[in-house]
């Protein structure tokens, strides 16, 4: 029986056109030393991200992590405040990274389905006064994982960027799945992050690249945040080993997230009618169900699961998260609904 994987995104495995390209770049001589700039297939990955995220520049970074870190150290001040959406990646899944390696102080607020609403960053701006911290950025998580997947709009963006603007605040985006929420809305991913001095995107995840993310901004931005990635220990050399399928992975996989969305769906479909159990229809690959109302918890279901071969983590307390990705098909989705439908109904 097939073990159907919906953990996360990130189980991902390389496509053959990925490890092909690899090839195809060694054997070209196209792989140097990334860290003197030397890597020409590194190269036009940056420059191919900075265009298609609107930005004047990009970096390649080792992960979603390295890159929202970096972001955040090379565009603040020890003892900053950064304003972040209280179940943001940032904030609960970093291991604390801007506080241990920054010395930034997250302030976190509570948003709407992951949305920071403008009126509560207004709201939570220290004025400029000695006792207070300097407010300094805020966070936009787009998709936003913890909230379900769920989409942050380009209007609404824009409503925090000028509340931002007006008080002088950065304002990074984490689009570790941003190419989802482009996807789901039928638009350029450069339309999501408008107007924003950073984002971080991840290829390593849905869009199945083995590993790496990108950060981009302003020419200025990235000349510090290269600064920062030498400081994290995240200098790579033949870095076009990585950066070859990445390319893939943003010419190639995008569009194709759209059968994710579309898995998301047809499982909610057939999940919603079960009794006493909380679900919201996805807007793009991630859907929690809620099991506030039903005996089991997360762990208990994961383990039963398992014994059918399906995986989710198990860790979540009462909200059991499951991703749709590349490696799990319609048909695997109805084994599944017949599987949680078939635990949930029988407690
Ligand atoms: C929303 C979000 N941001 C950032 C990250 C971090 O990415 P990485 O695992 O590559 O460090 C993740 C990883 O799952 C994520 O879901």
């Amino acid at each position: 029986m097939k073990t159907i994987d919906l953990r996360s995104d990130t189980i991902t495995q390389p496509t053959d056109e990925m490890i092909e390209a690899i090839v195809t770049a060694h054997k070209a001589g196209r792989f140097g030393d990334d860290v003197i700039g030397e890597d020409s297939v590194v190269n036009e990955l940056q420059e191919k991200a900075a265009k298609i995220l609107g930005k004047e520049a990009a970096l390649l970074v080792t992960s979603g992590t390295q890159g929202n870190v970096i972001s955040l150290l090379s565009q603040t001040s020890r003892g900053d405040e950064i304003v972040v959406e209280e179940q943001s990646h940032t904030f609960l899944f970093e291991a604390g990274s801007m506080a241990s390696l920054g010395g930034l102080f997250p302030k976190p607020v509570k948003g709407v389905r992951g949305y920071i609403l403008p009126k509560t960053l207004k709201s939570v701006i220290n004025r400029d006064d000695a006792h207070l911290a300097r407010t300094a950025m805020v966070v936009i998580e787009n998709t936003h994982n913890y909230a379900g997947g769920t989409i942050i709009r380009p209007e609404q963006v824009q409503a925090l960027v000028s509340v931002a603007k007006e008080h002088d605040l950065k304002v990074h985006c984490d689009g570790a799945r941003l190419f989802n929420a482009a996807v789901a809305l039928n638009i350029p991913a450069k339309e999501l992050v408008k107007n924003i001095d950073s984002v971080q995107i991840c290829l390593s995840k849905g869009l199945s690249a083995p590993v790496g993310s990108i950060i981009a901004g302003s020419d200025e931005f990235i000349h510090d945040a290269h600064r920062m990635r030498k400081k994290l220990g995240g200098g790579m050399r033949q870095a076009g080993i990585i950066a070859a399928p990445m390319i893939v992975a943003l010419e190639k996989m995008v569009d194709r997230l759209k059968e994710d969305h579309d898995n998301a769906k047809r499982l909610y479909k057939k999940l919603e009618h079960i009794p006493n159990l909380i679900i919201e229809a996805p807007e793009t690959n991630i859907i929690f169900l809620g099991l506030e109302n039903l005996s089991i918890d997360t762990m208990r279901l994961s383990e039963e699961l398992a014994k059918h071969q399906i995986l989710i983590y198990g860790g979540y307390g009462e909200r059991a998260r499951f991703v749709l990705n590349r490696m799990v098909n319609r048909e695997d989705v109805d084994r599944v609904a017949d599987v949680v439908g078939g635990i949930l109904t029988a407690l």
